[in-house]
């Protein structure tokens, strides 16, 4: 089979290792792909906003599969040009990913179908927004509608700094459009938890469940970044919250989909907050989340590339979907200065790394056959063993191998939920 992948960060990476695992496979094809996938994948250099390019790839070189992984193509209708091509997708259609696409869409959708998430207030107007302001609670969190890379939420913790938020969304239009509407709403509290789900819109099966770490300094400090760590499982996921987040979110938001005539086909991410009053939905991603997908694919014992078929052809109750009953982590190692300004072209080292050990690239490139970085996130390096405490010990021995001009990374990726498993949450 000759596959695509569209993309080129570290989820893409680990999803192809992934997909190279079934021997069917002849060929992947990354678009585009890093210097890092080079080793894994045939990189072409389209990008992976650029439709016109990807259809007209596809249509030159045959292909049996594509999997479109990023926000950005899912929300602008790849799966929708790629399936009128003829070709068997894994990821939801335009109309589906509107989920990620529009925290308005969501917010709504789960009020309409009582899926449990924060009060909220949606608004069109800054004035409305700002004079709603005047009286309501804080902290309080203001979202931009659309797609800002992440950074479209400020946890205002005054009122001033969430009419600033607002000003600069719709009056400065720090996020262009997708600041056109904007949500206000309720601040949580509790821990997260990210569950990514595989569904065929007839059937849902959660993954394992994972932890992020946003902020880019030790002890949640600093900025919000992409993600830089994350384990799996997450400790504050028990059996009895999974069933009541099955009962009550997952099997729900699918159905709202169904009825809303979304259908939603790919890989559905719940971002989740464990509150007093039990689990709420913080987001929802309308695709596998980075760094999430470099510790639970590891853990994936089933063939992924046989469950993404099995999705694309509305059979996923007959697939097999198995994880192993082990630990993983995943240590990002950043470029110094990340998320705001970092330098770039390092000549990366990597040494020999232990075999419980894999290393998935997020911003590196080939020049004159050496890596040398390329992002802000450069690489992931994710450990699978039989504790958390190995994991996270097996990862930081294997980050210390991996050498560039000015890395850096956090410390203390997973401490949190080794205590939580220690104090017994479980
Ligand atoms: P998002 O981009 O929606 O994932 O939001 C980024 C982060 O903001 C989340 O991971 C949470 O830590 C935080 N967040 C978002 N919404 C809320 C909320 N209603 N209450 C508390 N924290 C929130
Ligand atoms: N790690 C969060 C995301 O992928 O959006």
């Amino acid at each position: 089979m000759k596959v695509m992948v569209v993309g080129g960060g570290g989820r893409e990476h680990a999803i192809i290792k992934k997909l190279k695992e079934n021997e069917n496979v002849e060929v992947i094809y990354a678009l585009p792909g890093n210097g890092g996938i080079a080793a894994d994948a045939e990189c072409v250099p389209v990008g992976a906003t650029d439709l016109e390019g990807i259809a007209s790839f596809a249509k030159e070189n045959p292909i049996d599969f594509a999997v479109v992984a990023p926000d950005d193509p899912l929300a602008m209708g790849c799966v929708d040009i790629l399936q009128e091509m003829g070709i068997r997708c894994f990821g939801p259609v335009k109309d589906a990913a509107i989920i990620e696409a529009s925290k308005v869409f969501s917010k709504n959708l789960m009020k309409k179908y009582g899926i449990p998430t924060a009060q909220y207030e949606v608004f069109t107007d800054m004035e409305k927004a700002l004079s709603y302001l005047d009286s309501a609670p804080v902290p309080t969190v203001v979202k931009a509608d659309g797609l800002a890379l992440g950074k479209g939420v400020i946890i205002a913790q005054t009122r001033e700094e969430a009419k600033a938020a607002v000003r600069s969304m719709m009056e400065e239009k720090k996020f262009g459009k997708s600041g056109d509407q904007i949500v206000i709403e309720e601040f949580l509290t509790g821990p997260e938890v990210s569950v990514l789900s595989f569904t065929d819109g007839k059937t849902i099966v959660p993954m394992v469940s994972s932890q992020d770490h946003k902020r880019a300094l030790d002890g949640d400090q600093g900025l919000n970044t992409g993600g830089m760590g994350t384990v799996a499982p997450n400790p504050y996921y028990t059996d009895e919250v999974a069933k009541e987040c099955m009962e009550k979110i997952f099997v729900p938001t699918m159905n709202a989909m169904n009825e809303e005539g979304r259908a939603f086909k790919g890989c559905l991410y719940f971002g989740l907050m464990l509150t007093q009053d039990g689990p709420k939905v913080i987001e929802y991603n309308c695709r596998f989340g980075d760094p999430e997908t470099q510790v639970v694919l590891p853990l994936l014992e089933s063939d992924l590339l046989t469950i993404m078929e099995a999705v694309a052809d509305e059979r996923l109750a007959e697939a097999e979907v198995k994880f192993a009953d082990k630990y993983s982590c995943c240590v990002v190692m950043a470029s110094g200065g990340y998320p705001v300004s970092y330098e770039k072209g390092f000549p990366m080292s990597i040494g020999e790394l232990d075999e419980n050990v894999d290393v998935f690239v997020a911003g590196a490139k080939l020049q004159d056959g050496a890596l040398v970085t390329s992002g802000g996130r450069v690489l992931g390096v994710t450990a699978v063993a039989d504790s958390l405490q190995e994991a996270i010990d097996d990862a930081y021995a294997n980050v210390e191998k991996i050498s560039f001009e000015k890395a850096f990374y956090r410390h203390d990726i997973g401490q949190r939920a080794l205590k939580a498993s220690e104090a017994d949450i479980k």
